[in-house]
């Protein structure tokens, strides 16, 4: 009897795993173009800082995204595509100019705290991409020239 369950469950289990492959499937975008909208058109990003940046935060913060393997299988799919679809409206390094000039160096700034307090990489990311992990150099790297940079368009705005 407990036998004959366990099977009817595993056999429900697996009929709804097969049916979910077809919901929701998420386009997998990513493209290695740099329109001039690119932060690396935009800012003056040295190499060593692109290198950081694109090793750890591209995933989701730009277009240049590396789906991985279990992108493909829902559920896990549902979960990678919600957060590169978040991360990218959040703050898109393909599309830097999407987000007005306040948010620019609003964002600037927060990059700084949010790897200081390890908040991102996202901790979950990290579990199964471990050379997205950021030494204290590649945070003091990336923290120096936030504030260079934002030093700069001080300098540089008419504006102001
Ligand atoms: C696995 C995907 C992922 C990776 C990798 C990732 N981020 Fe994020 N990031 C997100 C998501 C999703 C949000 C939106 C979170 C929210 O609003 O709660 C976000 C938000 C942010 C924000 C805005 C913070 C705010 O106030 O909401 C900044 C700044 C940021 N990320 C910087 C980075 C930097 C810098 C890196 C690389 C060192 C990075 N992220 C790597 C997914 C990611």
């Amino acid at each position: 009897m407990i036998k004959k369950i366990l099977k009817f469950v595993f056999v429900i289990l697996l009929i709804g795993f097969v049916v979910i492959q077809f919901i929701g499937r998420p386009e997998k975008t990513t493209t290695a173009e740099v329109t001039a909208a690119h932060i690396t058109k935009q800012l003056q990003v040295p190499s060593n800082v692109e290198s950081i940046l694109k090793r750890s935060c591209y995933d989701c913060h730009s277009n240049h995204t590396k789906w991985p393997w279990y992108s493909s299988i829902a559920p896990a799919s549902w979960l990678v595509a919600d957060d590169i679809t978040t991360g990218r409206k959040k703050m898109n390094f393909s599309d830097w100019t999407s987000l007005s000039e306040a948010k620019r160096e609003a964002r600037l700034n927060e990059i700084c705290e949010e790897i200081k307090s390890d908040e991102m990489p996202m901790p979950k990311y990290l579990l199964l991409h471990g050379e997205a992990k950021l030494s204290q150099a590649d945070k003091d790297i990336l923290c120096k020239w936030v504030e260079a940079e934002l030093k700069r368009i001080e300098e540089t705005d008419p504006g102001k």
